[in-house]
């Protein structure tokens, strides 16, 4: 057994026992009891155990694995759908009872979320067809194609793709992701008008088999310093000013001064502990404070004071040695070596995708070797001053970012969640050392600057069979002790801004639990009960090393709990009192994804997987105002083999307490569905469908462009672009309703 650092709050023995024999005693241990308003308040009776009561005392401490396996076990998870996670550990059952400290969306005027009208709706079929499904009622619409204007005055998008980089920069990117919608007179990036608001959205990269004309690929035929503009001026965030008009349709104000591209090379502004850092310092920026651009946009958060975070994730493909052959290329010392593998494995090259290193020497590491350390942050933008400049926000860490999910402590610190999206990687937690304050706007403005990064150890109950368990959270600090009894300080010459550039190797210094891909990390409104969708690990298991130099893939454990993961799950969490700025948390499995239609074992998925709503790799996953949680994959959508009934990736829908699930759309051939937010009245949904008609290789896209899909032009399409889909309810109710079902 490994030691493992023990955070700053422990629990006595005893009291850990009581609350155990509490919840035995308790009516919860009948799994199949439902949620009613009595039991809530049996429950809510259980809020006594609180932990600030306790005194840390590290010889009396038990791990927590022993206490979970006194009472975890599989117990019908697999028959009944619940887990232990109905239970708790804290005295706290997961998505029961909500908290009193209580942010987000005003929900006055909305309908309260009936579990039973979810049960009743049916949810729609998997599909292979070219299209958007919706369930009946639903109506949607196609807007912020890629290529579309981004301003009255931007070049009209050309259909062969022959538009170059000048052009691009007054267009709508490439391969949209994550996206909010910040009404036009927000206070808190939420509320405020459903009619006007400013759209901003993720643009994560490009595919040359539909970005470039017939015979341009990167690197190779065709290409030149335009193509690297264009590619670099398609990816990063848009803001565009939007306005339900007398038709009820979403249009583009394209006259709007708001209206912006933010790309891979808009000047940028690093803060935070990094800011400044040896390791950030290149030759056209030797103070190390100013960075050109973002790129690898995925998924995205928002504050609540009107900013707007975009997540750098795969900066390292970006990153290559020219026109060099790879045996000339050497790393400068051991150091870089090291650490450019640890984020980029042992490929010396820039994927074929990009090739910018070609004719833009910073993105060759052999050139400029602290180019990369710039990237891989979370970058702020205030999408209601068009002449800001980005902040790339340090304290919260540098890896693979996927969102950032914030929330609130009871002392309202601003606590961030976030995924390292890579085979065997992470989960993280920022919280601030400042408390937001909404009377204090510019002060809140700077809450993402300073505060502790945490990294999160698993436990599960003894062996592999149990869907529950306890873990903590790591603070990454210089006074950390790591693994081998040094403070993390020691490994990072005791500088945070140092050891943050090096984010997955301060991690891995104090044995994090390495996860099944963490992607997007949702936050319940009212519970603060976070949530991560797993998307899949086919290493898992495998004896390969994670990174060169590194471990193998990790065997199973609860909470990632099958080798050759092709099918992704869904964890979520509770903190311990309830309160996000905890150390310690209880977690479960709520969905277990897999396919019922080819397996019976573990591959079949937990028991709120069917037939009816097989899927595979969750990926983008929001929880609305009301509580309905929104599940977006990225997976396999071959419809064969493993992947047979699950169709084209999709969008479902999951009660948080009955943890049953109803696919509610489905999209176009060889899409993603991903990103997700909506107007504060719920009348309007807007998605986003990345990479349609993805599928076959470069040479043969670029020969015949729609031969797998002419979403969303139709007929008259000369290519598929990736777009925002905005969803309604045809009688202008609340998105996420169905009361068609109901009187069915
Ligand atoms: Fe960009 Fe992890 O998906
Ligand atoms: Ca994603
Ligand atoms: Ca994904």
């Amino acid at each position: 057994m490994r030691h493992i650092p023990v955070p700053r709050t422990t629990f006595f023995l005893n009291d850990l026992h009581n609350a155990v024999i509490q919840r035995r005693n308790n009516t919860f241990l009948h799994m199949d009891t439902p949620w009613t308003p009595s039991t809530m308040q049996e429950h809510q009776r259980m809020d006594n155990f609180d932990l600030d009561d306790i005194p840390a005392n590290r010889s009396q401490a038990q791990p927590f694995s022993d206490i979970v396996q006194n009472v975890a076990s599989r117990r019908g998870f697999l028959k009944t759908g619940l887990g232990l996670g109905a239970i708790g550990f804290f005295g706290l059952g997961l998505s029961a009872c909500a908290s009193a400290s209580r942010i987000g969306y005003a929900q006055s005027g909305l309908p309260v979320f009936d579990p039973e009208e979810l049960k009743a709706f049916t949810g729609i079929a998997s599909s292979t067809q070219d299209t958007i499904t919706l369930p009946p009622g639903y109506a949607h619409a196609v807007i912020n194609r890629w290529g579309d204007k981004l301003h009255t005055h931007s070049p009209a998008f050309k259909g062969d793709a022959s538009d170059g980089g000048d052009a691009q920069a007054q267009q709508i990117g490439y391969n949209h992701d994550g996206m909010h919608f910040f009404p036009i007179d927000a206070t808190d990036s939420q509320n405020g008008s459903s009619r006007e608001g400013l759209l901003a959205t993720n643009h994560e990269y490009i595919t040359p088999h539909f970005f470039f004309p017939k015979g341009v690929e990167p690197g190779k035929q065709g290409w030149s310093l335009d193509w690297v503009r264009k590619s670099q001026h398609a990816q990063g965030a848009s803001v565009q000013h939007m306005r339900l008009n007398a038709d009820g349709r979403w249009e583009r104000v394209l006259d709007s001064r708001y209206n912006r591209s933010i790309n891979a090379t808009t000047r940028m502004e690093l803060v935070g502990p990094a800011a400044g850092n040896r390791l950030a310092r290149t030759k056209a920026d030797p103070e190390g404070r100013h960075v050109y651009g973002t790129y690898g946009n995925c998924g995205n958060g928002f504050t609540y004071w009107n900013t707007y975070l975009t997540c750098e994730e795969n900066f390292t493909d970006y990153f290559g040695i020219g026109e060099k052959n790879e045996a000339d290329a050497d790393y400068a010392d051991a150091e870089q070596k090291a650490h450019l593998q640890r984020y980029k494995g042992s490929e010396k090259t820039a994927s074929d995708d990009y090739r910018w290193d070609t004719h833009d020497t910073r993105f060759d590491w052999t050139q400029e070797p602290n180019e990369s350390n710039r990237f891989g942050w979370i970058v702020e933008i205030d999408p209601f001053d068009p002449q800001s400049t980005p902040r790339k926000l340090t304290a919260l860490g540098r890896f693979k970012h996927e969102n950032a999910a914030i929330t609130l402590a009871d002392d309202k610190r601003i606590v961030v969640y976030m995924g390292d999206d890579q085979v065997s990687e992470y989960l993280y937690k920022f919280v601030s050392d400042g408390k937001y304050d909404p009377a204090r706007p510019e002060q809140n403005r700077k809450l993402l600057e300073t505060g502790t990064l945490h990294v999160a150890i698993f436990s599960d109950a003894q062996g592999s069979d149990d869907f529950a368990g306890t873990g903590r959270w790591v603070p990454l600090t210089l006074d950390t002790i790591a693994l081998d009894g040094r403070r993390l300080g020691d490994h990072f010459n005791n500088d945070l801004g140092e050891l943050l550039i090096k984010t997955r190797q301060a991690a891995d210094a104090v044995g994090a639990t390495p996860m099944d891909r963490p992607e997007w990390v949702a936050v319940h409104p009212a519970t603060r009960e976070a949530y991560v969708t797993l998307t899949n690990n086919k290493s898992r298991g495998s004896d390969k090393a994670r990174f060169p130099g590194g471990p193998a893939h990790p065997g199973t454990d609860g909470a990632n709990p099958r080798e050759s993961n092709l099918y992704g799950q869904i964890v979520r969490w509770r903190e311990a009192g309830g309160n996000p700025s905890a150390m310690e948390f209880e977690w479960d499995i709520f969905v277990l994804a897999g396919n019922p239609n080819k397996h019976s074992d573990l591959r079949a998925g937990s028991s709120n997987i069917t037939p009816d709503n097989t899927f595979n790799s969750p990926d983008g996953l929001a929880i609305d105002p009301r509580g309905l949680i929104w599940i977006q994959t990225d997976g396999n959508y071959s419809n064969k083999g493993e992947y047979e009934g699950q169709g084209n990736n999709q969008m479902l829908v999951a009660d948080p307490v009955s943890k049953e699930i109803r696919r509610f759309m489905v999209g176009p051939k060889g899409c993603e569905v991903t990103g997700i937010t909506w107007t504060p009245d719920m009348r309007y949904l807007f998605i986003n469908i990345q990479h349609p008609g993805e599928g076959a290789s470069v040479r043969d896209s670029q020969e015949s462009p729609v031969a797998i899909s002419t979403w969303p032009d139709g007929p008259a399409a000369t290519r598929p672009r990736p777009a925002t889909v905005v969803i309604w309810r045809e009688d202008e109710g609340v998105v996420g309703t169905f009361p068609e079902a109901r009187s069915a």
